[in-house]
């Protein structure tokens, strides 16, 4: 048996219960985990209020990131073994002190990556890395826009766009997070909770505005975010934090200046194995150079699950959070 934190209803943070559970041994192509950290974060909160439908059904295991030590490889698994220290993002089934992981989706870490590092950022870093390598390519000179700019996949955004030479602009829900975002990267913090950020932007650019706005806030920052835009800009929508944009009309990008619009998801940039080990190794570079910090700002453990999403979705935290099991 081993610690895990279920769902067995979808509803509020106190579905999830911390509970014994069996785990087999690791079938085809699995490896066994013995988990150090459990990365928390926003999408743990969509699988548990039934926002995003659980993909094996109820009950399950929330959580969608994390590290460890394989204790042991099932059948056919040839490029993974028992000692080897990995990070994973996987559907479901992280909340756990032990797990199966499917041998091909998970990263090898290299020595200097800790486990608490890794479950901090495997999710949040590698989708830092497409949204700012892949989804567009950000570069020096840019103006680039975060919202939650001192949130998880928030500050690892700002402190990468940074280091790409980009002025990066940030909104944030109090001055304690502003000075924080400004400590990891953003030049310039937006109180948009009291201002009108697409002014704001607007003024800080001297009327130039923006080549992107990443958006993992949704409902209520749309159709604003795209006032933030220079034509041609790209409006990269990741999240719903606040809740799902709702249906709009396509003609608004080509009034907003020929804008382009997406909703990208690491499911689908990190889909082929050769593309979520480059992603992976992209982020260990930035990290392991130093030229991204990932700040681990609450530490639970894996009992106190229900805290952990209350903190999160009541805009309590900042950075990543973790569970220890
Ligand atoms: N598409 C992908 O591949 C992908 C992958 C990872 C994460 N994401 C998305 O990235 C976003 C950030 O994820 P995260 O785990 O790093 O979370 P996070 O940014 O640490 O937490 C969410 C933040 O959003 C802000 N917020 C604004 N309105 C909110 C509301 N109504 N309720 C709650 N928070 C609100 C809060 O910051 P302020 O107080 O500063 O407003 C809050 O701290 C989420 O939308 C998540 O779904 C997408």
């Amino acid at each position: 048996m081993v610690a895990a934190v279920r769902v067995h209803k979808v509803g509020g943070p106190e579905v999830l219960t911390y509970e014994e559970i069996e785990l087999p041994a690791p079938g085809q192509g699995q490896i066994r985990v013995k988990q150090h950290a459990c990365g928390v974060n926003f999408i743990d909160t969509y699988f548990r209020m039934g926002m995003y439908p659980s993909p094996v059904g109820l009950p399950f295991v929330s959580g969608n990131e994390g590290a460890g030590e394989v204790t042991a490889v099932g059948p056919g698994v040839t490029d993974v073994k028992v000692g080897d220290r990995v990070g994973y993002v996987v559907a479901l089934g992280c909340y756990a002190s032990e797990r199966n992981v499917p041998a091909d989706r998970a990263v090898k870490l290299p020595a200097n990556i800790s486990y608490e590092q890794a479950a901090a950022m495997m999710l949040k870093g590698m989708t830092a890395e497409y949204l700012l390598r892949r989804t567009f390519k950000v570069d020096k000179g840019m103006n680039v826009f975060v919202h939650a700019a001192a949130g998880g996949v928030g500050l690892i955004l700002c402190q990468w766009a940074n280091h790409l030479g980009a002025n990066v602009i940030g909104t944030v829900g109090s001055k304690d997070k502003a000075a924080l975002a400004k400590a990891n990267g953003c030049h310039h913090t937006i109180l948009y909770r009291d201002e009108d950020f697409a002014a704001r932007t607007k003024e800080i650019t001297g009327g130039k505005l923006c080549s992107v706005i990443y958006d993992g806030i949704g409902k209520t920052t749309f159709p604003a975010s795209l006032d933030c835009l220079a034509p041609l800009g790209y409006f990269v929508s990741y999240g719903s934090a606040s809740g799902q944009v709702e249906a709009f009309n396509i003609n608004i990008l080509q009034t907003k200046g020929s804008l382009f619009a997406t909703r990208p998801t690491l499911n689908t940039y990190a889909a082929k194995r050769e593309d979520l080990l480059a992603i992976a190794n992209d982020l260990f570079d930035v990290v392991g150079k130093g030229a991204v910090k990932i700040p681990i700002n609450q530490k639970y453990a894996l009992k106190d699950a229900v805290k952990a999403h209350k903190d999160l979705e009541s805009r309590n935290t900042t950075g990543s959070s973790i569970l220890l099991p």
